[in-house]
């Protein structure tokens, strides 16, 4: 990748295509002191009041930069570098490759927690991990009633949902959900009837004093890559198809269309959605239906084979952050009468992770 001039134009050369670049674009960045705010790197002027038929009158490409006077008088200094780093279109987070993982998975690392570790390198170490990983463990979290509350708000900010800002996982009387009995939790994603689906489940591990209860996790992103392989049309039908997702309970009513296994704008993997006890298909040819179907029940056994989870026991103080686009959990029975487990979760988004990761590579450099 390159920038060259020629006739008061500026292009961009990749890999043998040269394209001109747009003079708006250029002028939209000047960065003088009279055209951005230092400290929050915002606009001071705003580009939908300058005039449409921006030129460039003069070009200088002097060592690392890019002199550029306008027609209409602004003048600028851009740096090559950054020109070339929005050209690359790679985020932060997107850089981090995704690694499969499956039931011989043990490479994983814990974090310990400490006082002020989210403004430590410590941090941005877990939160890589996360991202390539899925999920990220941390230890001694302190077990107070609600903490987890400061925790995911130290890292973003809490996504609040009908369960509440944060919820409590033990059995109860007359539950709204299968989570809050002591029955086994078959493999699933969390509210997959929301519109956005939450990213990101914490759990918080306040008591655990029974022997059953494991925590159970699959890496979708692993499954999805065996079935395209191995099962293409169950792969296709699960990519195409959208299924309806619901929850009720006496005070709302929540329904979502959306597809299994859904892919980028490139072909990629994004998200699964699981959740058998809640999906509805549409009616559609019985040949399609049998094929879905079909697909349906392959997933799930891959899915809940031994193949691809891993089961283990969260101790007090764990704490257990995981993503919902990518991981299914679930949870095995235990014996409610061996005496207590109560463990604390909530939600978080996307934006939360990845403005703290890149906070955290600007400040240490890294
Ligand atoms: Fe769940």
């Amino acid at each position: 990748m390159k920038i060259e001039l020629k006739n008061n134009k500026v292009f961009f050369e990749n890999e043998g295509s040269r394209k001109e670049i747009h003079p708006f674009w250029l002028r939209e960045r000047v960065n003088g002191d009279s055209f951005i705010d230092k400290k929050t790197q915002q606009r001071l002027f705003d580009p939908t009041e300058l005039e449409g038929n921006i030129k460039i009158d003069n070009l200088n490409l002097s060592g690392d930069c890019l002199e550029i006077t306008f027609n209409d008088g602004a003048h600028t200094k851009l740096e090559i570098q950054n020109i070339l780093k929005e050209f690359s279109n790679i985020s932060d987070v997107k850089y981090i490759e995704k690694i499969k993982w499956d039931s011989s998975f043990t490479g994983l690392n814990n974090f310990e927690f400490k006082n002020n570790f989210f403004e430590e390198e410590e941090m941005y170490n877990a939160l890589k991990d996360f991202y390539q990983y899925g999920f990220v463990l941390f230890k001694k979290v302190p077990t107070k009633d609600n903490f987890i509350v400061n925790f995911a708000n130290s890292i973003g900010s809490i996504r609040r949902t009908n369960f509440g800002e944060y919820f409590n996982v033990k059995s109860k009387p007359n539950p709204n959900d299968l989570a809050y009995t002591s029955l086994p939790l078959a493999l699933h994603t969390d509210n997959p009837y929301r519109n956005p689906v939450p990213c990101i489940q914490m759990l918080h591990c306040i008591v655990n004093e029974v022997k059953g209860g494991l925590s159970t996790l699959v890496d979708g992103y692993t499954v999805t890559e065996k079935l395209k392989k191995d099962f293409p049309e169950h792969y296709k039908i699960l990519t195409q198809i959208k299924v309806r997702f619901k929850f009720i309970d006496q005070s709302v009513v929540l329904e979502d269309w959306a597809e299994m296994i859904q892919l980028d704008e490139f072909g990629k993997f994004k998200q699964v959605r699981f959740s058998p006890r809640l999906d509805f298909v549409p009616l559609m040819d019985k040949e399609k239906l049998e094929l879905y179907y079909s697909a349906r029940k392959k997933i799930s056994e891959l899915y809940n084979s031994d193949k691809y989870k891993i089961e283990f026991r969260l101790q007090p103080g764990d704490l257990l952050m995981m993503d919902n686009h990518r991981l299914l959990h679930g949870r095995t029975t235990y014996d409610a009468n061996e005496g207590n487990r109560f463990l604390q979760g909530c939600y978080i988004d996307y934006d939360s992770t990845e403005g703290k990761l890149k906070h955290l590579k600007r400040k240490f450099n890294l």
